[in-house]
């Protein structure tokens, strides 16, 4: 009797951590709107979202993060996803609200995806960088990474940086490093700009259209009550390297070649779009 109680709270403990590892969408997310379009599925490793004609859905974290190293892995929309749009980004509230982007644009078959990146911070953005991923998103899933630190945010793609916004509050550009953000994900149409700029319509004989996610992980600093888990003091123990974390040479250089080969639109390359002189943090001389 003692023996076999034992053995089952062992059981028990284990069960819990193997869960609590591989990422639980029960316990770590709420979806908030599509009803019913949004679905958590296999005890909450997966969950998908759905777009049809008369709406799209969408999810949010449970915790406010103040900075992490937040892993997702998405199956986009397959087949014709044009008009259709996958975010999933970090935000926090507020007029003068911080966020980090990304947007999958969807496309014809056989047509690429763009990912769109952007990052605000005190509700300005207009930071755009947009990207061709080197493998087609709706075949498989793969890892979409925000590193958030207080002196850089990375975008990573199965473990490949294609981003790098770094504090340059030295030089006057506002850093995300005040606010807690929810992580939120939605699928939803926007046929009047995304595919071509809007040239190509959502085909809905083609609906419902679905992406999916898995293997959610974030080390992170939680908020609550304005008191953040990672403490004020010692933010730098050894389990929390991330929040110091650089990009080493290697991934420096790495960085570089997928900017050079996948890199299809860079605010910081539109003169025209900034006639007054390109925004501050575009200057890395
Ligand atoms: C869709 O495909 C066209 C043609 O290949 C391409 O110009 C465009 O960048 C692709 N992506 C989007 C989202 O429009």
């Amino acid at each position: 009797m003692a023996f076999s109680r034992v053995a089952l709270l062992i059981c028990t403990v284990i069960g819990y951590f193997v869960i609590a590892s591989a990422g639980n969408f029960y316990q770590d997310f709420d979806i908030t709107w599509g009803d019913g379009r949004a679905k958590i599925l296999n005890n909450g490793e997966l969950l998908t979202l759905s777009l049809d004609k008369a709406s799209g859905s969408g999810f949010q974290s449970k915790n406010e993060y103040l900075f992490g190293k937040i892993d997702m892995q998405l199956k986009l929309v397959p087949g014709n996803s044009a008009g259709t749009v996958t975010a999933y980004y970090l935000s926090s509230k507020g007029a003068t609200w911080d966020e980090i982007d990304f947007e999958f644009l969807g496309n014809l078959s056989g047509e690429p995806y763009i990912l769109h990146t952007n990052v605000f911070s005190q509700g300005k953005g207009n930071r755009e960088q947009q990207f061709y991923l080197w493998f087609d998103p709706t075949a498989d899933f793969h890892t979409y990474s925000i590193l958030w630190n207080p002196q850089r945010i990375v975008f990573s793609v199965d473990g490949s940086p294609i981003r790098e916004f770094k504090n340059m509050e030295s030089k006057g550009v506002p850093f995300p490093k005040n606010q807690a953000m929810r992580i939120y994900s939605s699928l939803w149409n926007a046929d009047d700009w995304a595919t071509r700029g809007g040239l190509v319509k959502t085909d809905w004989t083609q609906a419902p259209f679905t992406a999916s996610y898995r293997n959610f992980n974030a080390n992170a600093c939680t908020v609550s009550s304005g008191t953040s888990s990672c403490g004020s003091n010692n933010p730098s123990s050894s389990n929390n390297a991330w929040l110091s974390e650089e990009l080493d040479s290697t991934n420096q250089e790495r960085l570089k070649w997928l900017q050079k080969n996948y890199m299809i639109y860079n605010y910081c390359s539109d003169t025209q779009r900034f006639p007054q002189g390109l925004p501050p943090e575009c200057n890395t001389a």
